[in-house]
């Protein structure tokens, strides 16, 4: 099974390639499913055709599915959100308002992405396409699971103990219903649930692709994705530039274009070495419709595989030394003044601008100290050696 998700900054084309992409991989026998993670219906008004919160069939092979959040919602957190009614009930929040306080912003995105996990399992695709959110925020979110780890597994139990311990008293005194074991439950499913999404992924099946228009400050938004996903986990394997205007005759305001485009797809070339740059043509009318959309995707991988396996080691490698290791994460577009570097327990804690992530270290590494870290070659380097006695 093969996972491509496409992001970028808003109105680039995501849901146009994503869609396009999908289409090209049914077209080449395989079962293919295309899921939005947003609440707007894109992925409908690309295929020019309703699409339901089940998979629909667009064409052979090719089914759409826009994912129904609400519903998604009750479906998973019954228990969690029937406890946060009870106690906005208490708090004397109007019913209709409290339902809609308990879909929590951005939870929409998540539960989307739960959804990916149940088609993962099911086995039932070759090929599942995502058109994500803007901007990989989505995928920050699935980091989540990793920073509550430690909360999750130490203080989590402790404070369910305490909670039923203390219930019958606090529920007396405060007036507050106490969550009750099905909403730890809950809470601690939710845990698992995501944690799997984001193995799934940050996996070997899986990869991110980068869709941009060449202009500059989308350039340096997906600069910015390219390092936070990397940072995260994620792995991308290609860049698509979208909406390029054709270079053929024409007046000053055309020729003008053409050669603000072309000055930054070169920088486009320098700011993702390695990857595969795609491009696709700003067309004459809208893509709309799997013929369409096909066509786009043909363009733009222009006999390339389009489903082919991500190139590379992955973000995160480990190499023996011979007293310790060398753990290396990508982290492109970064220099050493940009890396904060801590060590926390059994964890490194990488801290890029306003974005930390909190990395379980493999087994092997978690009793070495850190002895060194520099920033090379778009990666973090860190030295670890064996602890002497
Ligand atoms: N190569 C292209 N040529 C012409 N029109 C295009 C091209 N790519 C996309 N479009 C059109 O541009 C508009 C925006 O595209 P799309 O909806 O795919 O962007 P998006 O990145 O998904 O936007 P959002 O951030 O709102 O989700 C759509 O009307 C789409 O049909
Ligand atoms: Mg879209």
């Amino acid at each position: 099974m093969r996972i491509l998700l496409f992001t970028g900054k808003g109105g680039v084309g995501k849901s146009t390639v994503a869609a396009g992409t999908s289409a090209l991989a049914a077209a080449r026998g395989q079962r293919t499913l295309v899921l939005s993670t947003d609440a707007a219906h894109s992925l409908a008004d690309a295929f020019g055709t309703p699409v339901g919160a089940e998979p629909t069939k667009v064409a052979e092979n090719l089914f759409v599915q826009q994912v129904d959040a609400q519903r998604r919602f009750e479906q998973s957190w019954a228990d969690i959100q029937g406890y946060l009614l009870s106690v906005l009930d208490v708090v004397g929040v109007d019913p209709v308002a409290a339902e809609e306080l308990t879909v929590i912003p951005g939870a929409e995105e998540v539960l989307a992405l739960l959804e990916l996990r149940l088609h993962a399992l099911s086995g039932e695709w070759d090929v599942i396409v995502v058109d994500c959110a803007p901007t990989a925020e989505t995928l920050r979110l699935l980091a989540l699971p990793e920073a509550l780890g430690w909360y999750m597994q130490r203080v989590f139990p402790f404070e369910r103990r305490v909670v039923k311990a203390l219930k019958p008293v606090l529920t007396r005194a405060a007036g507050v219903p106490m969550p009750g074991d099905s909403v730890f439950d809950a809470v601690e499913r939710l845990h698992a649930e995501l944690d799997e999404v984001r193995a799934l992924l940050s996996g070997p099946e899986s990869s991110v692709r980068l869709v941009m228009t060449p202009e500059t400050v989308v350039l340096a938004e997906a600069r910015r994705s390219f390092t936070t996903l990397s940072l995260f986990g994620y792995r991308v394997d290609g860049v698509v530039a979208n909406r390029i205007f054709p270079d053929a005759e024409g007046d000053a305001w055309r020729a003008g274009w053409v050669a603000a485009q072309a000055a930054v797809l070169t920088e486009v070339e320098e700011s993702f070495p390695g990857l595969p740059l795609w491009k696709s043509v700003y067309r004459t009318g809208e893509p709309v419709g799997v013929e369409a959309l096909r066509d786009l995707a043909d363009e733009v991988y222009a006999g390339s595989d389009p489903l082919a396996p991500p190139v590379g080691e992955g973000p995160m490698k480990v190499t023996r030394t011979t007293n310790g290791a060398v753990l290396e994460l990508a982290l492109p577009n970064v220099e050493k003044g940009d890396v904060d570097l801590a060590r926390h327990g059994d964890e490194l804690v990488v801290t890029v601008g306003s974005y930390r992530r909190l990395l379980s270290l493999p087994a092997g590494l978690a009793r070495h100290q850190v002895k060194g870290a520099r920033v090379s070659e778009g990666a973090l380097h860190v030295r670890f050696e064996e602890k002497t006695p």
